[in-house]
């Protein structure tokens, strides 16, 4: 039996241990992975402490952003071969039968099954990967800044796409965190005017840095929807709302021009009111955007490689996981973190 380093959540109350576990066999369909570097995804923390109603069930290994190269491969495999540069992803599978894998929504398919959730992810020297979903890195990028495109890059390309905007229109990008930065910079690229909303300076100025023309502290205003209605010229077009608090999610709604759609995005295990005149009187949409199909993860890979998304990211050990959580749940990262698995 060899054995590898990885990052095992054993409760949702304790850190995670850093120790050494099988590495797994493939089965059908299936890839072993070396991986190189893996993004911390917020997903992962709220997957650890078990924040939402479907919990994941202990012992796993968290990490849905994980960047490696195929080194086996188990029967039936066509898609990849060794040698090969994949990643995991969030939807680590879907079924392909039913009516949502049917229609493009494979990301709705209720027989998925979740990377760093229901199966092991990247949060370790080897991980699985079910060959006919995991996204295909192309030569020649550096597997330490693709890394956040596999959850970040694509769930906030996805969204964007959502919010039903074109070039020209405003959109906010609410929470300026791993997700936040990057959807600043897909929307630039896919010709949208950015305002950011966040609750700390230092994101707001990466915010600008990559390109948003109008940012609000929403800790220091007291209005901040109102602010960005006034700063837009009647309200953004469209919202993409990545923040980890439940305050963020009705003043995204309060930002929108009239006939204007927020796609939500942040997890927070939270609620919020929705007025339900405004929302009839002015057309609004509220919606929800669990990441992207294969389709969206190759577009959102094709944007990076062609050099339009430059993720900010500081590369850590596996060994300080606990530590990048703390900072997490603090809110003091800047861009993401990247783990170094070597
Ligand atoms: N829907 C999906 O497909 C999907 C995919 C990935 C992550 N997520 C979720 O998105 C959320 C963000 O993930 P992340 O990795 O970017 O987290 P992160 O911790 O890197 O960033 C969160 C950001 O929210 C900001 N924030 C906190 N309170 C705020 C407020 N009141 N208003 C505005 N901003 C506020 C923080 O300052 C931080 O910049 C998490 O809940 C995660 O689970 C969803
Ligand atoms: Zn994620
Ligand atoms: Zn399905």
């Amino acid at each position: 039996m060899s054995t590898m380093k990885a990052a095992v959540v054993r409760s949702f109350t304790d850190d995670l241990d850093v120790t050494e576990i099988e590495v797994p066999t493939p089965g059908p369909y299936e890839a072993l992975v070396r991986v190189e570097y893996s993004g911390v995804c917020h997903t992962d923390l709220h997957a650890a402490h078990g924040d939402w109603p479907v919990k994941p069930t202990p012992p796993f290994v968290p990490g849905h952003e994980g960047a490696g190269t195929v080194v086996a491969i188990g029967d039936r495999v066509t898609r990849v071969a060794e040698g090969d540069r994949v990643g995991n992803a969030w939807l680590w599978s879907a079924c392909g039968e039913c009516e949502y894998c049917e229609t493009g929504w494979e990301t709705l398919c209720p027989n998925q099954r979740n990377g760093g959730y229901a199966v092991d992810g990247s949060f370790g020297q080897y991980m699985l990967v079910d060959s006919r979903y995991c996204p295909i890195i192309p030569d020649g990028v550096s597997m330490a800044a693709v890394a956040p495109i596999l959850c970040a890059g694509v769930t906030v390309y996805k969204g964007l796409k959502r919010t039903d905007t074109k070039p020209g229109d405003w959109v906010l990008v609410s929470g300026v965190g791993g997700l936040g930065h990057i959807a600043v910079q897909y929307a630039i690229a896919m010709g949208r005017r950015v305002a950011a909303v966040d609750v700390d300076e230092s994101k707001l100025a990466l915010a600008r840095k990559h390109g948003a023309e109008v940012t609000v502290n929403a800790s220091m205003s007291d209005d901040p929807a109102a602010e960005l209605q006034g700063l837009t010229g009647g309200g953004v077009h469209g919202a993409l709302v990545t923040a980890v608090n439940g305050h963020a999610f009705p003043q995204a709604v309060g930002a929108l021009r009239r006939g204007g759609t927020v796609s939500l995005v942040g997890l927070p295990p939270e609620s919020f009111p929705l007025d339900i005149f405004t929302t009839v009187l002015f057309g609004l949409t509220v919606r929800g955007s669990i990441v992207g199909t294969r389709k969206d993860m190759a577009e959102a890979i094709d944007f990076f490689v062609r050099g339009k998304i430059d993720p900010t990211y500081t590369v850590r050990p596996l060994d300080d996981i606990n530590a990048i959580f703390a900072e997490m749940q603090a809110g003091r990262i800047d861009g993401r973190v990247v783990m170094d698995m070597s």
